[in-house]
């Protein structure tokens, strides 16, 4: 298949309505991206690589890193993780609180924010270098050793993180966040600020088109059965409460970000990664979801 005609007629076919969506402003250091930027990626487990627009221009990955730090959740074994986080979806905003009242602050999917806390808590007890293990994870995968947080970003968060927080220190109220709230929130708050292109994503993430290993290294990651499971929670969990809309649409296990990328793996054959800033009502890339729903009706590559 010629992926590079199909990114190019996507691009062509989303250009009426690049630029709609509202760019994610209540971090304060998002507010002044271009909403009409636009990038595609696609990259194949046996070293095809596509893109179209802006594939090499970073932008903030936010909740996409919810798949890095789950990822190395698992690796460390903890065999804790399960118990304090559930596998459903959650039909609720992403930074919503109510359910956590009503479930004893275990948070419904490690992919909503609170459910992300309680993993980066996880990673916190697990590694005396919380932040440089987080990236070094990612700068290993992506095989881009200049990767790095973007400051701004993660300050801007810190400031205005007032909900984060609250859902921490409830969480903490019902011994679910087992070290010091600001220390795992500051570590949260720094891997949402990863700045990363989409070239760098569609890279990073191939280890889940491919079983755990990762082909352009052919290392192995995690188990073919964690990478499973990961692509399991994508697809249930991972586009928050229109994750249903989503998979009748695209059909792939995806995480999305408000920074306005998405992640999406085709199992067995590829990694996509769409950037848009623009973000629907939910919270995910708006014309990224549509170049996604495209790609797959021009290609039939569904898990369907
Ligand atoms: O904690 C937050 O609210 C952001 N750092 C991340 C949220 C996010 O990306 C949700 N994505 N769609």
């Amino acid at each position: 298949m010629n992926y590079q005609a199909i990114l190019n007629q996507i691009h062509n076919d989303i250009k009426p309505i690049v630029g709609q969506g509202k760019v994610a402003d209540y971090i304060p250091a998002l507010a002044g991206i271009d909403p009409k930027k636009f990038a595609m990626t696609v990259h194949t487990v046996d070293g095809q690589y596509a893109s179209v627009g802006d594939a090499e221009e970073k932008f903030s990955i936010q909740s996409i890193s919810k798949i890095i730090t789950l990822t190395m959740a698992i690796a460390c074994a903890d065999q804790t993780i399960w118990s304090r986080v559930g596998r459903e979806p959650s039909g609720s905003k992403f930074n919503s609180l109510i359910q956590l009242e009503l479930e004893q602050g275990i948070p419904r999917n490690p992919f909503i924010n609170a459910g992300a806390h309680v993993i980066t808590d996880i990673i916190y007890s697990n590694h005396s270098y919380p932040k440089q293990a987080i990236l070094d994870f990612i700068r290993y995968v992506s095989l881009n050793h200049e990767i790095d947080f973007d400051l701004a970003v993660a300050h801007s968060e810190r400031e205005t993180g007032n909900r984060n927080l609250a859902m921490g220190y409830f969480m903490k109220s019902f011994g679910n966040i087992h070290n010091k709230v600001r220390e795992v929130l500051d570590v949260y708050f720094h891997q949402c600020s990863i700045a990363m292109s989409c070239k760098d994503l569609s890279t990073a993430f191939l280890y889940l088109a491919n079983n755990g290993v990762l082909p352009t290294l052919g290392k192995t990651i995690i188990s073919k059965k964690d990478s499973d499971r990961i692509n399991a929670l994508m697809l249930t969990c991972g586009m928050y409460d229109s994750v249903g809309d989503f998979a009748y649409r695209v059909g792939l296990p995806s995480k999305s970000g408000v920074g306005g990328g998405i992640v999406s793996i085709v199992p067995g054959e590829m990694c996509i990664t769409v950037w848009s800033p623009g973000l629907s009502e939910s919270g995910n890339s708006l014309v990224g979801t549509r170049a996604l729903e495209l790609f797959v009706n021009y290609t039939g590559k569904t898990i369907f």
